[in-house]
């Protein structure tokens, strides 16, 4: 866990500086070490001004309490309460039983208390629509703008707006393995998931990353200058149906569930040669299908894939898989 070490005299104005940018780890305790304090800070915090240290021994705040224990209500209704929820940078994104509707300002509260760090608890209730937007509600706190970091790289988003998916972080890390020295088409880009983590860590000469929703795309944007990739994405704004390239991509990211119907624009894409990374939510009675449909779709173009890779990211709803299927198009 990380912390900024500090003279005794300057810790009171250094805290309350990482407090002004929202750098305090407020769930852990000041450390006194060798004459100096370690104020905790938070993880995704560049410090460059400051002595960082990474601590050996890290001590919490109110470790017992739970959200059971905080909340004044009948047990019948403890019974009810999430056991997990989400924390996006300093944002808690929860989802309730309905049962527990008239309670949520007072779980919001509780999870704040719990998490003194955080500054906003966000009501979730799914996610609608082909440009995937959440349908959130602020039950305590305020402010749904958030930096987090993930796999050393730093993505900013609005909560409220948009989604960001921890159960495909294997994926993500997977992708950031791959496209050394390559040319990159990301058609489903979003805040650049994928495209950020293969441009911080494997250096491809270009990703183009398409994205069709807006506020998506100007977070794209961010996240693209956040990370001081801007030499090796250009991001394009608009339905990538109208705008991919043909033929030019060592490699094709289709980072869409539903996205079958996209498949003919993924796959002219590639240069021979090419791999394409096709996702698709897939119930297990037909879980040939998206191989299916990548050798359908090639075949309708004169070309042939061959299956090279099929992963399983996580279940998607009873009985549905989220799945990668990687094929190489000649
Ligand atoms: C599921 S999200 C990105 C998922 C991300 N890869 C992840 O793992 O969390 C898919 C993105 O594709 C975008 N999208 C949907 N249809 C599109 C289209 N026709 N052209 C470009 N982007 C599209 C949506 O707006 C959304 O941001």
């Amino acid at each position: 866990m990380k912390a900024v070490r500090v003279s005794l005299e300057e810790s009171e104005s250094v805290r309350q500086k990482l407090i002004s940018r929202s750098a305090l780890d407020k769930t852990r305790k000041l450390v006194k070490k060798n004459g100096f304090i370690e104020i905790p800070i938070t993880g995704y915090f560049n410090a460059d001004e400051f002595t960082l240290v990474v601590q050996e021994k890290t001590e919490y705040y109110s470790k017992e309490k739970t959200i059971s224990s905080i909340l004044n209500i009948p047990e019948i209704e403890k019974k009810l309460l999430p056991r997990g929820w989400q924390i996006l940078g300093d944002i808690i994104i929860i989802a309730l039983n309905e049962k527990l509707e008239h309670r949520k300002t007072e779980v919001g509260e509780a999870l704040l208390s719990l998490y003194p760090r955080c500054k906003t608890v966000l009501l979730d209730r799914g996610i609608s629509g082909q440009k995937r937007e959440p349908l959130r509600e602020i039950i305590a706190g305020n402010g749904t703008e958030t930096i987090l970091k993930e796999n050393g790289c730093f993505f900013k988003l609005d909560t409220m707006r948009i989604m960001f998916s921890q159960g495909n972080l294997a994926e993500k890390k997977r992708m950031s393995e791959l496209g050394e020295d390559e040319t990159v088409v990301d058609m489903f880009a979003g805040i650049g998931y994928f495209s950020i983590p293969m441009a911080v860590h494997s250096k491809p000469k270009k990703i183009i990353s398409i994205e069709i929703n807006p506020v998506s795309f100007g977070y794209l944007k961010e996240n693209i200058a956040l990370n001081k990739v801007g030499n090796v994405i250009e991001p394009i704004a608009g339905d990538c149906t109208k705008v991919t390239p043909c033929e030019m991509a060592d490699r094709v990211i289709m980072g869409y569930l539903n996205g079958h119907e996209y498949l003919p624009h993924g796959i002219s894409a590639l240069l021979p040669g090419g791999i394409l990374h096709y996702h698709e939510a897939v119930p297990e009675a037909i879980k040939q299908r998206p191989v299916e449909r990548i050798l359908e779709a090639s075949k309708e173009q004169g070309r042939s894939a061959k299956i090279i890779g099929m992963h399983r990211i996580k279940k998607y709803a009873p009985g549905v898989w989220h799945v990668v299927v990687d094929a190489m198009v000649d």
